[in-house]
C-alpha cells in the first residue's frame, strides 16, 4: 500500500469513528435541547363566563399583546395557549387545572382571577412543580402560607389596596365605617387589610355586611347600611357584581349621605356601564387611567389598537405576567424545568410594568405604589399615591 492510500483509509477510518461518536452525541444533545426548541405551552385558566368574564378577557389580550410585541416567541420557543374557562367556580378547580397539567402537559400555568380558584391552581402547581404566574387573584395564601419557588404574582394580594384604603380613612379622620363585600377570601381578605390600616390610624369598623359570591341582591345591605349611618363605607366589588353594586349604591340614595369608598376594582374596567353612579368615587389600586410611566403610554396605545378597546389593571396585570414569564425564560434558555434559576431571576428583575417599575418581594408577590384614584368623567384619574412601594406581609410563608 502506498502511502497515499494508508493515509486515506486511516483518515476513513477515523471518520468513520468520528462519526460512529458523533450520532449518540447528537442524539443526546438533541434530547436535551428538544424540549426548549420545542413550543411553549402556556395554560391559561381564566373566566371567560360569568360575573368575571370580561376580567378574564382583557387578561388574555394583555398576555397576548406582550407575546405579540415578541414576534410570537420567548426565548426562540414559538408559544401555543390551551384555555380553560374556570367559570370562577372553586368547585371545578381542581379538575379543571389538572386537565392543563395531566392532560396537556403546559409549561407554565397562568391563572387566575377568582382567589378561591387560585388556591386550588397554586396547590395543584406546588404538588406537581409546575410554574404558575397569578395574574389576578390576590389570596393573601398565594403569597403567603402557600408561597413556593415555582409560583409567582403579576398582581396584588388582597391585602395591599384594602390596607391602603385603610390608612387614606384614617389619615382623612374619618371613625366609623361599615364594610360591605362576597365572603370569600377576596371579599374577607380586602376587608382585613381595610380594618388593619383603618383601626391603627383611630377609626373603627362598625359593621361588616356580606353576601355569598356571585349573588347582587344588596337591597337588603343597603337598608342595613342607611339604617347603620356609618361616616363611609369601604368596598369590594369587581366585574359586572361592581357594575351593579355601584348603580344600586346611587338609586339607594346612599351616594350623597355616605360617601363610598372601595378597592380599586370597583371601578376598573367597569366605568362604562356604571355611569354616572360612578362619577366622583375614589378609590386605591396599583394602575390608574393617568399615570404619567411612559411604558404606559405605549402599552396603552398598543393595547388600543390591537383589540379597538382601553386598557384596565386587568389587561396590565395579563401582560406583566408575560414579562415575568419571559424574564424567567430567557435566564434559563427558555428551559421551564430550571426553577432554581427562572426563580432568581425573577426575583432579581425590576418589572417594566405600565403601572410603574416594580420588584417581586421574596415570597413572589409585586411591591408596588397604591394609587389613591377617583373617578372622573369614565376615567379612574390619579390623585396621588396612598401608599409607595407596599409590600405585602406575606403572613406564613417559609421561603
Ligand atoms: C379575587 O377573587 O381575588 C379577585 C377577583 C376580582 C378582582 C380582584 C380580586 O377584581
Amino acid at each position: 500500500m502506498d502511502k497515499f492510500r494508508r493515509t486515506a483509509l486511516a483518515l476513513g477510518a477515523s471518520l468513520l469513528a468520528a462519526g460512529a461518536l458523533m450520532a449518540p452525541m447528537s442524539a443526546a444533545h438533541a434530547q436535551a435541547t428538544a424540549p426548549t426548541n420545542a413550543k411553549l405551552k402556556v395554560g391559561l385558566m381564566l373566566p371567560y363566563t360569568g360575573t368575571f368574564a370580561s376580567l378574564g378577557n382583557a387578561i388574555e389580550n394583555g398576555f397576548r399583546l406582550y407575546v405579540t410585541e415578541q414576534g410570537g416567541k420567548l426565548s426562540g420557543r414559538e408559544v401555543e395557549f390551551v384555555k380553560v374557562d374556570d367559570e370562577s367556580d372553586p368547585s371545578k378547580a381542581t379538575d379543571n387545572v389538572n386537565k392543563l397539567v395531566k392532560r396537556d402537559n403546559v409549561d407554565v400555568l397562568v391563572g387566575t382571577v377568582h382567589s378561591g380558584v387560585a388556591m386550588a391552581m397554586a396547590k395543584v402547581a406546588k404538588e406537581t412543580n409546575t410554574l404558575l404566574i397569578v395574574p389576578n387573584a390576590g389570596a393573601d395564601a398565594v403569597t403567603g402560607a402557600m408561597c413556593a419557588p415555582n409560583i409567582f404574582r403579576s398582581s396584588f394580594s388582597n391585602w395591599q389596596p384594602g390596607y391602603a384604603m385603610g390608612e387614606v380613612l384614617a389619615k382623612k379622620g374619618v371613625k366609623r365605617v361599615a364594610t360591605i363585600t362576597w365572603k370569600y377570601a377576596a371579599g374577607d381578605e380586602a376587608v382585613r387589610g381595610f380594618k388593619e390600616a383603618f383601626e391603627k390610624g383611630g377609626g373603627t369598623v362598625v359593621k361588616e355586611l356580606n353576601l355569598p359570591f356571585p349573588n347582587v341582591e344588596f337591597q337588603a345591605l343597603l337598608t342595613d347600611i342607611a339604617a347603620t349611618k356609618p361616616d363611609a363605607v369601604f368596598t369590594f366589588f369587581a366585574g359586572g357584581g361592581a357594575v351593579k353594586f355601584v348603580k344600586d349604591y346611587a338609586a339607594a340614595g346612599l351616594k350623597k349621605s355616605i360617601p363610598l369608598y372601595g378597592s380599586g376594582f370597583l371601578t376598573d374596567g367597569t366605568l362604562d356601564a356604571q355611569g354616572d353612579a360612578a362619577e366622583g368615587l375614589f378609590t386605591t389600586l396599583h394602575y390608574a387611567d393617568s399615570l404619567s410611566v411612559p411604558k404606559d403610554k405605549s402599552f396603552r396605545l398598543n393595547y388600543a389598537k390591537t383589540f379597538k378597546l382601553q386598557p384596565d389593571v386587568y389587561a396590565v396585570q395579563g401582560y406583566d405576567a408575560a414579562q415575568i414569564l419571559a424574564i424567567g425564560l430567557k435566564a434559563t434558555n427558555g428551559d421551564v424545568s430550571k426553577k432554581a434559576e427562572f426563580a432568581a431571576a425573577v426575583e432579581a428583575a425590576k418589572i417594566d410594568s405600565p403601572r410603574g417599575a416594580f420588584t417581586l418581594s421574596k415570597a413572589h408577590n409585586p411591591v408596588q405604589d397604591i394609587y389613591l384614584r377617583q373617578v372622573e368623567a369614565k376615567e379612574n384619574k390619579m390623585v396621588g399615591i396612598a401608599t409607595k412601594a407596599l409590600n405585602d406581609p406575606a403572613r406564613g410563608c417559609k421561603m
